[in-house]
């Protein structure tokens, strides 16, 4: 291997440099798949709602040597030896999380967003114990009580969902609590675009005798910036993923507001203690220490002020974005959006949810299908799009952009031949024409945190 690093180069970066030329010489392979992986996201659309773009400083740390480090329990209590530095960045990853998020407690080490809500579930259920929590079909989670989830199988799930307006029907979520008394009450959404009333729920969740679980995976960023109204001292548990809207690190978060202290579901321990208990030993073993690190750096980002402006852009494309579908008549779920989540419904336009989003793809544009509230098509066909801004705003685009995104869109879809419910023909001149045009926005409005793509 030749060593091609510079006399004025850190540690650090010797490192890394040597590390990507290790892996080029050494696997082509994977190397050449990685890289047509950083080109395909430089190049396309990304307008996933469950997806951000994370910060190359905290997408390095997640390559960085604590991975080779075993460290089974929390800062200054471990049972490996070796931790000084693991400590110090799990600590520094607790005390940003609670800086940003205005916690009193942080377990950073959980894995998924799935697994912090599963500790919080097993802290305050036994197995047949009943949980109430959002629907599928009205934009909850799989796993808030869905049956193909741990959620549903092992406790007694049920489930709420939206009014005729197309709103948390939060009398009937009252009215549910009165009649099943769950033990937990969860709360937090997938695909619901309007802002969640976490002081209804938890008044609700105390006249029953619940405990309240706030599942803030895809507003984190907002409710981070103050965009979007914090659960965090309504709910006895908030959860999250950081890879969502919180641009950096992967894995999950559950954090504690003022209840930290308050005891807990086994009337010996705190919330926290709880929480601490059911993450290690539990649930998991050593947890992943770089990971860890980047949710420290991705912290680092997300409590600076570059980041209000993200979360702010990402609500006013969003709006945008709901506007100009309506401009071009489509039917805004929810009649429009509060967060990052804009979801359309494409079957009153003819064609499916899942035929929408391949001819979108193959065109440059990656949306999910989505199914839409009392929507009769299945999880694998539906009859909506959702769509989501956390893509958009790293690359800095305007509302107007979001007008052009939209022409493409319905160009795509009004000339896609709808085959069968999961097959369909574009015509060659539209996907063509919207290749090209995607590329000259993406070319126009680069993502701004990383180096230009070259060939
Ligand atoms: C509300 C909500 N909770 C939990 C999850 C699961 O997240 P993870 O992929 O980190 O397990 C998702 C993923 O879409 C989600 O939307």
């Amino acid at each position: 291997m030749t060593d091609t690093t510079t006399s004025t180069q850190t540690n650090l970066g010797r490192f890394v440099e040597a590390a990507v030329e290790r892996l080029r010489e050494q696997d082509p392979e994977l190397y050449g798949i990685l890289d047509a992986e950083y080109r395909r996201q430089a190049g396309v659309l990304s307008m996933v709602a469950s997806s951000s773009v994370a910060d190359p400083s905290a997408l390095i740390c997640e390559a960085m040597t604590p991975m080779n480090v075993t460290a089974e329990g929390y800062p200054g209590r471990r049972f490996h030896a070796g931790c000084r530095y693991i400590d110090e960045i799990e600590q520094l990853a607790i005390d940003r999380v609670c800086k940003v998020f205005g916690a009193r407690y942080a377990n950073v080490q959980v894995m998924t967003a799935t697994s912090a809500n599963e500790v919080v579930m097993f802290s305050c259920l036994k197995a047949g114990e009943t949980l109430l929590g959002m629907q599928l079909d009205s934009g909850g989670h799989l796993t808030h009580g869905s049956p193909a989830s741990i959620s549903g199988q092992v406790f007694n799930a049920v489930g709420y969902g939206l009014d005729g307006s197309e709103r948390i029907d939060y009398d009937k979520v009252q009215e549910l609590a009165r009649q099943h008394r769950p033990k937990l009450l969860i709360c937090g959404t997938t695909a619901y675009a309007r802002e969640i009333d976490w002081s209804r729920f938890r008044a609700i969740a105390d006249e029953v005798g619940a405990w309240m679980l706030a599942d803030i995976t895809h507003i984190a960023g907002l409710v981070a910036a103050g965009v979007h109204s914090s659960p965090i001292d309504h709910a006895h548990f908030t959860t999250t993923c950081t890879h969502k809207q919180l641009y950096g690190g992967r894995g999950g978060l559950v954090m504690i507001g003022k209840d930290a202290d308050m005891i807990g579901p086994d009337g010996k321990r705190t919330l926290a203690q709880t929480i601490d208990k059911m993450v290690f030993p539990f649930f998991q073993g050593a947890p992943n220490q770089s990971s860890i690190a980047a949710k420290a750096r991705g912290m680092g980002f997300v409590g600076s002020p570059q980041f209000k402006a993200v979360a702010q852009r990402v609500v006013k494309l969003s709006s945008a974005l709901a506007e100009a579908f309506k401009a071009k008549g489509y039917r805004v779920v929810f009649g429009g959006t509060d967060n990052h989540i804009v979801v359309v419904d494409v079957a009153q336009k003819g064609i499916t949810g899942v035929n929408a989003e391949k001819a979108l793809e193959d065109c440059g544009i990656v949306v999910n299908k989505n199914r839409i509230p009392f929507d009769t098509r299945p999880p694998t066909v539906t009859s909506g799009i959702r769509l989501g801004t956390n893509g958009l705003a790293i690359r800095e685009m305007e509302p107007e952009d979001m007008v052009e995104c939209v022409d493409v869109i319905h160009d795509i879809l009004t000339h896609t031949r709808q085959d069968s419910d999961k097959t369909y023909t574009i015509e060659p001149d539209t996907k063509a024409a919207a290749l090209a045009a995607v590329a000259a926005l993406c070319t126009r409005r680069p993502i701004t945190t990383y180096p230009p793509v070259r060939d």
